[in-house]
């Protein structure tokens, strides 16, 4: 029986194991397939991974805060992807050895709309999540289908990175090909991508990140990886001047998808995995 779980810490409050539970049920795999959460200690994380690998039960594990750099640390093998960005959201095992994935790069390009990558993007932040943006973005590759099974394909973009502590910025960018800016003008971009933590904890996004409420227009596209139950108001902002808004809850879904595609080789249902997250 492969067990599934998402490894954080803390982790109770994650929505992935319904989320991926509803998928797996879906499918029909969730007789002889589960999905769990394990709060591991960043003290134990690895030891703790090591034994699950090697004892046989878990097919694989999603990888979320704060371990994701010290997942790809332990992994025998890891995708171009994890390696570039320096961190695994996704490890499989197989007769004992551990492989890395990052499918937050990925699940991304899925939850974009068609037309929205190709040209000049912007992204703020240059933490974990930004770095697997950015390489995305510069990369391009499968975007989501238009019919079931086929995926679109998005072209690479030019990226921009904004970041509150430049130097950071500076040093991410030059490592994953984009360019660091200082003062981003907006109307520049068709695709702007918020990765900081700005709006979890309720800030007014626009006294922290370098955007006007009226910066937004219908051409571009707006993510932002901050999610709760309510819209964040960054996005609110944006669809109000018609902007094309895209959440984290979607990333979550299209990186979980992803995910369980690896382990299963099975095309999940989004929809099924969007109804769970959403509730
Ligand atoms: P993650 O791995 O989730 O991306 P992180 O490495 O802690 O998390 O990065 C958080 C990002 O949010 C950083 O880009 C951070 O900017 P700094 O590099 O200047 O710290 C950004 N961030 C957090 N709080 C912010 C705020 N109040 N205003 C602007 N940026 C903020």
């Amino acid at each position: 029986m492969p067990n599934l779980a998402v490894i954080g810490h803390p982790v109770a409050h994650s929505r992935s194991p319904a989320m991926q539970t509803a998928a797996l049920t879906e499918l029909g795999l969730a007789g002889e397939w589960t999905y769990g959460a394990l709060d591991f200690a960043p003290e134990d994380f690895e030891a703790e991974v090591a034994e699950l690998a090697a004892e046989g039960e878990y097919a694989g594990v999603n990888i979320t805060v704060p371990h994701k750099e010290a997942a790809l640390a332990l992994a025998d093998e890891a995708s171009e992807a994890a390696r570039a960005i320096g961190a695994a959201n996704t490890l499989t095992f197989t007769d004992g050895r551990i492989a890395a994935d990052n499918t937050d790069a990925g699940g991304l390009l899925r939850a974009l709309p068609a037309g929205s990558a190709g040209g000049r993007v912007l992204v703020l932040g240059a933490g974990g999540a930004a770095r697997a943006a950015i390489w995305a973005l510069r990369h391009g590759g499968e975007g989501a289908p238009d019919e079931p099974g086929e995926p679109t394909t998005m072209p690479p973009s030019e990226v921009d990175v904004w970041n509150r502590t430049a130097e950071r910025g500076e040093r991410v960018a030059a490592e994953l090909g984009a360019r660091a800016v200082a003062a981003p003008n907006l109307a520049d971009y068709i695709l702007i991508v918020n990765t900081t933590a700005v709006g979890l904890k309720g800030e007014e996004p626009f006294d922290h990140l370098p955007l006007g409420a009226s910066s937004f227009g219908p051409d571009q596209v707006v993510v932002d990886m901050v999610y709760g139950d309510e819209p964040s108001p960054l996005l609110e902002a944006a669809a109000g001047r018609g902007a094309v808004v895209v959440d984290g809850l979607e990333m979550l879904v299209q990186q979980g998808a992803l995910s369980l595609r690896i382990w299963t080789g099975e095309e999940p249902s989004l929809e099924a995995m969007r109804a769970a997250v959403r509730h």
